[in-house]
C-alpha cells in the first residue's frame, strides 16, 4: 500500500455527488480551508482539516506541501476530437478573406481536408501525436477526457482511430473515454447518398464498434450540409439499441432541431447549442440533457456564445469543454474555457468548477468515479498556482497547474 499526504491547501474547492449538478446546483461547491488528503492507493481515503490525526504525516509515504494553494479536482474534458492527421493552419487566411466554417467544408475543405490526412496517417503515427496531447493535457491540470472519432468517415480508419484511444487509455495515465462519431460528415465518395452512409455506419461499422469495447458513445453532427434531423435520428436510434450513450452536436451555426431530437432521445449532452432557442432549451431541460459548451470554439470561429446563463435558470445542467480539433478549435487549454466561462456566459467560479469537472465526468458516464474531491473517490486533483477560483478564472493565457496529481501520482 502506499499513501501520500497533501498537507496545507489554502482551499479546497469541488462539488459534492456522482450527479450532473444543475440550477442553482450547479454554483453550490464545498470550500475547506487549511485542509489536508490523504491518498491511499489512488483513492482518496481522508479529507481533513490541518492538524487533525486521521491526517497527520506520520501515516503517509510521501508529504506534499500545497504551500497554501488551491485544491480542486481534475478537470474533466468532456469532448475532444484529438485524433487527427495533419493541421488546418491553412484555413486562417481563407477564414480571414470572409469564408465561413460550413464554406470551407462545402468546398472539400475544413473536416474532409483532416479525414484525407487521417486516412493517409498510420496507427502509430496516429497514436504518437495524441499521446502528445494528452501529455499536454496533463500539464494543464486535465485528468480525464472524452476523445471522438470522426475523421475516418469509412470502416478502416474509424477503427483505426478508435484503436488508439483504446490503447492509450490503456497505456497512458490519462482516462480516455472514446465517442464514435461516424456520422461527422459526409465523405467525398457518399456525396448525395447521405442515407447509404447512414446505413453502412448501422449496418457494418457500430456492431463492430459494439463487438469490440470500441466506444462508449455515439455521437452525430446536424447541421446544414452535414446530417439533418431525420438521418440523425436512425443513426442514434441505431446506436441505442446496441445501448451505446449519446451525444448530438447541435445547434452551432444554425438551429436545425438537434437539440429537440437529443432531448427526446435522453442523449447524455448536447455540444455547441450556440444558436439554441427556447424551444431547444425546454427539450433539453425536459430531457435531462447536459448542455456541452465549447467556448474556445465561438472565440474561435468569431462566433456567438451560447446563452449558459439561461441554461442555469431553466436547471440545465452546464458543462464545458476545449472541442480540441484541427479546425474550430485548435486548443486543449480548459484553463483557456474556464477563463471563457468567466468572461462570456458570465458563469461564477463556483459554476465554472462544476462545469469542467463533475457535470462533464458524468456525461461521459465517470460520475461515479472522478469530478469531485470526496472520500472513496480517485484521487485525480490538481493543485494550483492560485489561492482561490476568482483567481483561476480571472488569469488566462499561463498555465496555472502547478502540479496535476492522477490516481495519486503526481504526474
Ligand atoms: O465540434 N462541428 C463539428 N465538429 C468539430 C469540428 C471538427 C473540425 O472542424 O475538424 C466541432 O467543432
Ligand atoms: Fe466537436
Amino acid at each position: 500500500m502506499s499513501t501520500l499526504l497533501i498537507k496545507n491547501i489554502g482551499c479546497l474547492q469541488t462539488p459534492v455527488g456522482s450527479f450532473s449538478h444543475g440550477g442553482k446546483k450547479q454554483g453550490e461547491n464545498v470550500k475547506m480551508h487549511n485542509a489536508s488528503v490523504l491518498i491511499e492507493d489512488g483513492i482518496l481515503r481522508k479529507i481533513c482539516s490541518d492538524g487533525v490525526s486521521a491526517c497527520s504525516e506520520a501515516a503517509a509515504d510521501m508529504v506534499l506541501d500545497a504551500e497554501g494553494n488551491l485544491v480542486t479536482p481534475g478537470l474533466v474534458d468532456g469532448h475532444t476530437h484529438m485524433v487527427f492527421g495533419g493541421y488546418r493552419q491553412n484555413e486562417i487566411p481563407l477564414k480571414l478573406k470572409g469564408a465561413g466554417y460550413l464554406d470551407i467544408l462545402r468546398a472539400g475543405g475544413g473536416i474532409l481536408d483532416t479525414v484525407r490526412k487521417t486516412r493517409e496517417a498510420d496507427f502509430q503515427e496516429l497514436y504518437k501525436k495524441t499521446e502528445g496531447f494528452l501529455d499536454e493535457m496533463l500539464t494543464l491540470g486535465v485528468t480525464t477526457c472524452e476523445a471522438k472519432s470522426g475523421y475516418g468517415l469509412d470502416f478502416e480508419t474509424e477503427i483505426k482511430m478508435l484503436e488508439v484511444l483504446k490503447k492509450l487509455n490503456e497505456e497512458h495515465p490519462m482516462d480516455v473515454v472514446s465517442t464514435f462519431l461516424g456520422a461527422h460528415a459526409v465523405p467525398e465518395e457518399y456525396k448525395g447518398n447521405e442515407d447509404a452512409f447512414i446505413d453502412m455506419l448501422c449496418g457494418c461499422v457500430i456492431p463492430y464498434v459494439k463487438e469490440h469495447a470500441l466506444a462508449e458513445f455515439c455521437d452525430v453532427f446536424i447541421e446544414d450540409s452535414v446530417f439533418n434531423v431525420q438521418q440523425s435520428r436512425r443513426y442514434l436510434e441505431c446506436a441505442r439499441t446496441y445501448g451505446f450513450g449519446l451525444k448530438v452536436h447541435a445547434d452551432e451555426i444554425e438551429a436545425l432541431g438537434g437539440s429537440q431530437l437529443a432531448g427526446q432521445l435522453g442523449a447524455a449532452s448536447c455540444e455547441h447549442l450556440i444558436s439554441i432557442d427556447e424551444e431547444g432549451l425546454a427539450a433539453l431541460a425536459e430531457g435531462g440533457v447536459t448542455a456541452m459548451c465549447l467556448p474556445a470554439t465561438s472565440f474561435y470561429l468569431g462566433a456567438r456564445f451560447a446563452p449558459a446563463r439561461r441554461m442555469i435558470e431553466l436547471g440545465i445542467p452546464v458543462a464545458m469543454a476545449s472541442d480540441f480539433n484541427p479546425g474550430s478549435c485548435p486548443s486543449l487549454n480548459l484553463q483557456f474555457v474556464m477563463n471563457l466561462g468567466y468572461l462570456k456566459y458570465r458563469m461564477t467560479p463556483e459554476e465554472i468548477l462544476t462545469a469542467v469537472t463533475v457535470n462533464p465526468a458524468c456525461a461521459i458516464g465517470r460520475g461515479q468515479l472522478v469530478g469531485t474531491l470526496e472520500e472513496g473517490k480517485q484521487a485525480d486533483l490538481v493543485i494550483w498556482n492560485a489561492p482561490n477560483m476568482e483567481m483561476l478564472c480571472y488569469r488566462f493565457g499561463s498555465n496555472l497547474a502547478l502540479q496535476t496529481i492522477k490516481k495519486g501520482i503526481l504526474v
